[in-house]
């Protein structure tokens, strides 16, 4: 089938290589000239495991392309996906700017009928709006509709998630749209769930507010059994193998950040908000995350007294492994309060220094490895849980620190590896004192 992807951001990228693979004729368009010719040599402008290869063979196969020319590629396409960003307002709502501004120029430039195909985050309502607008701007003898097809790629593992993805979602109001998609995406073998519209659109905000309130209520009981003496870890365990509530997203830590959980919880409050429902249980999930990173200062604090000159060392800033993202990452809060408290800080992470630069500037200091950065250091904090922190051999630790307190914001050893000379406090689990 032809297809164009509006937009060559996270989900735009992913889904047109993506379909590429599975036999499609796929023409992804950005604005930036600059960016659409990289693309069109193989070079992914972000960091996704497998992608660049994907990227690459498609494009060589000749059913992949990049290209600022979206008349053309619009003007031929059956298929057009829309996947431009909806950032945060300031409200916390969603900016819906570039999904109209996508849906006005598809709108100008289709020549064909179409079926034009939503996967940004949009709230409820907003495929309506869109259709809207097409039929606004579209000559009158074109016919195009309206579908939702929300997407659930995590980032890091994105390809993976979509070729082996739990369930494809999609909202239709005709069979006809509703088939044609289904045909898409059949090669991949995944079960489908189609819905009207609206009930898609909710789909992603409730898988995503739900994933949250995972999190967010693993962390209130981690905060619960630190102060009656039980292990986070075990009971995360002992609830998870009951299928009813699962083992996944039970990981106690500094709390969930990134692109999609802080923004689309934020996002559904305001939609519930907008009909008069005051959703206090995912107001409490928001709290209960923007509280969970500072816990590591008031760790820092309680052995090591006023952090005023202390060396802390952050270890991982992007919001988790395997990403150099760190949108909403619990480093970024945790690096702001420690220097506000006086502390001097350095950052290690294998792929997000320079994202972290942007936003951090130069109020703390980038190293190149772990061990630059806990090099006389009062103590370390475990931001994010890469392979090569977890791997890092203990000993330098001891070898390296001022005092070899760490603290470990995502539990990455059993307590039972703590060697004797070590300060260990993690989440939810006793406290290790040398
Ligand atoms: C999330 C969802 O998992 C995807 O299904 C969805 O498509 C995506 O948002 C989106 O809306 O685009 P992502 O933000 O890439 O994906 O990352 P996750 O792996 O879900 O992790 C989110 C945050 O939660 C991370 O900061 C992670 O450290 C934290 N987390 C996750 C925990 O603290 N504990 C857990 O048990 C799991």
């Amino acid at each position: 089938m032809r297809i164009s992807v509006a937009g060559t951001g996270y989900v735009g990228l992913v889904t047109g290589v993506c379909l590429a693979e599975i036999g499609h004729q796929v023409r992804c368009v950005d604005i930036d000239e600059k960016k659409v010719d990289l693309l069109n040599n193989g070079v992914s402008p972000i960091y996704e495991p497998g992608l660049e290869d994907l990227m690459k063979k498609n494009v060589q196969s000749g059913r992949l392309s990049f290209t600022a020319d979206s008349r053309t590629a619009y003007g031929e396409s059956e298929i057009i996906f829309i996947a431009v960003g909806t950032p945060e307002k300031e409200d916390g709502s969603a900016d819906l700017t570039y999904v109209e501004a996508a849906a006005v120029q598809i709108a100008e430039q289709i020549q064909n009928d179409v079926i034009i195909v939503v996967k940004s985050t949009v709230p409820v309502g907003t495929n309506e709006h869109i259709l809207q607008i097409v039929k606004q701007y579209k000559a009158p003898s074109i016919h195009a509709e309206v579908a939702s097809n929300p997407e659930f790629l995590r980032e890091g593992s994105a390809i993976h998630d979509t070729f082996h993805g739990d369930r494809i979602v999609i909202g239709s109001s005709s069979p006809f749209a509703g088939d044609k998609l289904e045909e898409i995406y059949k090669p991949l073998g995944i079960p489908v769930v189609r819905t009207d519209i609206r009930s898609a659109e909710m789909i992603k905000y409730a898988a995503n507010a739900f994933l949250a309130t995972k999190i967010s209520f693993i962390n209130e009981i981690a905060n619960i059994c630190e102060k009656l003496g039980a292990d986070i870890e075990d009971v995360a365990e002992g609830i998870g193998k009951d299928a009813r509530i699962g083992s996944q997203f039970l990981k106690a830590g500094i709390g969930y950040g990134g692109s999609c959980f802080p923004k689309d919880t934020k996002a559904l409050v305001q939609l519930a908000g907008n009909v008069q429902h005051k959703f206090d249980l995912l107001n409490s999930v928001i709290t209960v995350n923007n509280r969970q990173p500072l816990k590591l200062i008031e760790s820092a604090k309680k052995h090591l007294g006023s952090l005023e000159g202390k060396k802390i060392a952050l270890l991982g800033l992007a919001f988790k492994p395997n990403t150099d993202d760190v949108r909403e990452a619990a480093s970024l809060v945790i690096a702001k309060e420690l220097v506000k408290e006086g502390a001097v800080v350095t950052g290690y992470d294998p792929i997000a220094l320079d994202e972290a630069r942007k936003v951090l500037k130069e109020s703390i200091t980038y190293c190149d490895t772990i061990a630059e950065a806990i090099t006389d250091a009062d103590a370390a904090f475990i931001v994010t849980e890469w392979d090569e922190v977890r791997t890092f051999p203990m000993n330098l630790y001891q070898e390296k620190m001022n005092t070899p307190i760490l603290i470990d914001g995502r539990n990455i050893y059993p307590l039972r590896d703590i060697p004797e000379w070590m300060t260990y406090v993690s989440v939810g689990r006793k406290e290790v004192i040398k």
